[in-house]
């Protein structure tokens, strides 16, 4: 089992969390749930900014939210001090109406509306992170006629392939994302440059994938970056402040995983930046980063209620949940592999290997192609581990099935950071 944080194993066998027992939070809250160890968030929020403190003269962590942004984590993260990333008018919302400040806030996307970029001038959003040269251009005009200045990095793409599954990766060269190097950048540049009174030209931004368990792609994606900046630097005179290198730390699924930690992969990328700059004999630009998955991965389980055993005879044995494809499209979508645990049975031994199936009418619907388990039993609760990044998030209603609530727990105690959805919510806007 994957022991992140305060997951552990009861005197009665079953699977702690937070130091809640979950055999009881599935009766008192019902199943599926999505269960957020607190304790865990607020560390990693930690432990990202001291690393980042103790490996860099000044920088700051921003979370990005599109791997988990619900109101009590934007204020979570707001009182850990780091900034935030919202990448729709939805996610800028959110974070408003949790009270999170505005000034730190990056708005990002790679084709924000006129609206959204409306609302994120409007609010006072600290950087609008800009994807192309037609919303440069959309949101020069819409400055003026506001009479607002807007402070920009540029997303640029280095060119840079993770190794990753290939939807998520994106600093390559073909992709949506970004400004090509150098001709389409610089002209940005020079077009940013030449409205001081409406954009204020901060510095720019890479993201090259998710899930990424080795350093090295950093490297060459830094030094591209100062190179640019320095190239930058030549041409217009102009020396920018920030530099933003995206996400992408990746995140124990299975017991098999070994990613970096968040220290040495922030002090990887720290001497990274450094060695870039001394290259490139630029001053040390800030050094921001936005981890997602990494902070609130997992900080995260599933439970789900067990019902239907299927034996296909040679075959398999499907073991079917409450839940599926709708509050966990990661292995649909990506092949993505998980671990779970029998939460109600969990200090006993495996006996045989079992296929997780989710109740959405898809053949695909498949959680978990091979789970090691115990004799499982109807009724019995399963636990899935690390779906606290991009689960919630990314979850849907398909065949009509109601998202699932989110707790936060920590301490033995459990608070509702969502309410799970009733069948009410789903046709409240149906006419
Ligand atoms: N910054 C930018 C500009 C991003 O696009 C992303 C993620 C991040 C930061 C955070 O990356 P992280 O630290 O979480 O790797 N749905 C996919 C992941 C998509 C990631 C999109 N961008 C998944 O479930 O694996």
């Amino acid at each position: 089992m994957i022991r992140a944080g305060t997951i552990q194993v009861n005197g009665q066998g079953h699977l702690e969390i937070g130091g809640c027992d979950t055999v009881e939070l599935a009766e008192r809250y019902g199943t599926p749930l999505y269960i957020m160890d607190e304790e865990l968030l607020r560390k990693n929020c930690r432990r990202f900014r001291n690393a980042l403190q103790q490996s860099y003269p000044h920088g700051q962590v921003i979370f990005a939210g599109k791997a988990f942004l619900v109101l009590a984590m934007a204020r979570l993260v707001g009182e850990e001090g780091l900034g935030l990333d919202v990448v729709s008018g939805g996610e800028l919302y959110t974070a408003l109406k949790a009270g999170f400040p505005a000034e730190r806030l990056f708005f990002h996307g790679n084709n924000k509306t006129g609206t959204e970029l409306a609302e994120a001038l409007d609010a006072g959003t600290g950087r609008i992170i800009v994807d192309s040269m037609m919303e440069l251009e959309d949101l020069i005009a819409l400055a003026r006629q506001k009479g607002k200045k807007a402070a920009v990095l540029l997303r640029l793409r280095p060119g840079v392939e993770a190794h990753t599954h290939e939807y998520i990766q994106t600093g390559q060269e073909d992709s949506k994302f970004g400004f090509a190097l150098e001709e389409e950048a610089l002209t940005a540049v020079r077009l940013a440059l030449s409205v001081p009174d409406h954009i204020e030209l901060a510095g720019f931004h890479c993201h090259i994938g998710s899930q990424i368990f080795q350093i090295e792609p950093y490297r060459p994606a830094a030094q591209t970056m100062l190179r640019f900046m320095a190239l930058v630097r030549k041409q217009t005179g102009f020396v920018v402040s920030q530099l933003n290198m995206g996400g992408g730390l990746g995140i124990r699924y299975r017991s098999s995983d070994n990613p970096p930690s968040i220290e040495a992969f922030v002090a990887n990328l720290a001497t990274a930046v450094t060695q870039a700059a001394e290259e490139e004999e630029f001053p040390l630009p800030e050094l921001l980063l936005e981890p997602g998955r990494s902070i609130c991965g997992e900080a995260g389980i599933t439970l789900y209620r067990i019902g239907v055993i299927k034996e296909v005879p040679g075959i398999r044995r499907y073991v079917s949940v409450d839940g599926g494809m709708m509050d966990n499209i990661r292995p649909a979508l990506y092949g993505a592999g998980y671990e779970a645990i029998l939460a109600n049975k969990a200090d006993r031994e495996g006996v045989g290997t079992v296929t997780i199936a989710g109740k959405a009418c898809e053949s695909g619907d498949i959680l978990i192609d091979e789970s090691f388990l115990p004799p499982v039993e109807k009724g019995d609760l399963l636990a899935v581990f690390s779906t606290g990044a991009y689960c919630y998030a990314m979850a849907s209603n398909y065949n009509r099935n109601p998202r699932p609530g989110v707790l936060f727990v920590r301490d033995g105690k459990a608070r509702v950071a969502v309410r799970r959805e009733s069948y009410e919510h789903m046709v409240a806007l149906d006419m």
